[in-house]
């Protein structure tokens, strides 16, 4: 039985491409407030199913539903980074303003709101001196706190995160962490993260969901 606190249900969902069907028979109830981490191998699935979840791609199978609470609210995505897109040529601000887009409507500009929640944002991640840089020119820890400001644009509520501290040294993967952990703690933001850290889990999740020759469940 589903019940009012629940924003994203898959139901007997199948993922995979044409050639390759890598998930069968997943059953998911992600709940307000809960940090899932989404653990597993190399290959096994993880990002295709954020994907899927996103509807970036098709199920090959099954259901996924959000909430239409969650859907009003809009759903932040911090998407796994490839060296393409750390060389992006745009500032800081710009960056995270283009979080803003799934609020522009029928307008061709940004908002003086919208100009304001990217303004919020970058301060609440710590990157407003930082507004004016070519986020290019940022180290890795930076341009990872710039996307996730982005990613806050879009959403009050739930962010889905793709390995948001690969590449990242270990004094300030633990800084992202606690950001995260804040916006988890304080802001009652759901939290969805795939990780390849195995002290992840047991440190931060309610959840783990873990991709192998089998996928499993897990509750902290
Ligand atoms: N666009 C695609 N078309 C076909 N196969 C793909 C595509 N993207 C990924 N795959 C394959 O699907 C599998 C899972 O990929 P992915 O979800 O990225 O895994 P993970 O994020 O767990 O490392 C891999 O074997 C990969 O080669
Ligand atoms: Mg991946």
């Amino acid at each position: 039985m589903s019940d009012g606190n629940v924003i994203l249900t898959c139901r007997d969902l199948s993922l995979g491409y044409e050639n390759i069907t890598l998930v069968t028979g997943l059953d998911l109830e992600v709940r307000k407030g809960e940090y899932w981490c989404i653990t597993g191998e190399n290959g096994t699935g993880k990002t295709t199913l954020m994907k899927t979840v996103l509807g970036l791609r098709p199920a090959l199978h099954g259901d996924v539903i959000w909430s239409d609470e969650a859907r009003k609210s809009g759903i932040g995505y911090l998407p796994q980074q490839t060296d393409v897109q750390r060389d992006f040529p745009a500032s800081v601000y710009e960056v995270v303003l283009s979080g803003c887009q799934g609020t522009l409507g029928f307008r061709p500009f940004y908002s003086k709101k919208a100009k304001e929640r990217a303004a919020l944002n970058m301060k609440r991640m710590d990157i407003y001196e930082l507004r004016r840089r070519c986020y290019r020119e940022l180290s890795g820890g930076q341009q990872q706190r710039v996307l996730l400001a982005r990613s806050l644009c879009a959403t009050g509520d739930v962010l889905i995160m793709d390995e948001p501290v690969a590449a990242l040294d270990p004094k300030v993967t633990e800084e992202m962490y606690e950001l995260i952990r804040k916006l988890n703690r304080e802001d009652k933001i759901t939290i969805i993260m795939v990780t390849h850290d195995p002290d992840a889990p047991s440190r931060f999740a309610t959840h783990e969901l873990r991709f192998g020759s089998e996928v499993t469940k897990h509750v902290y």
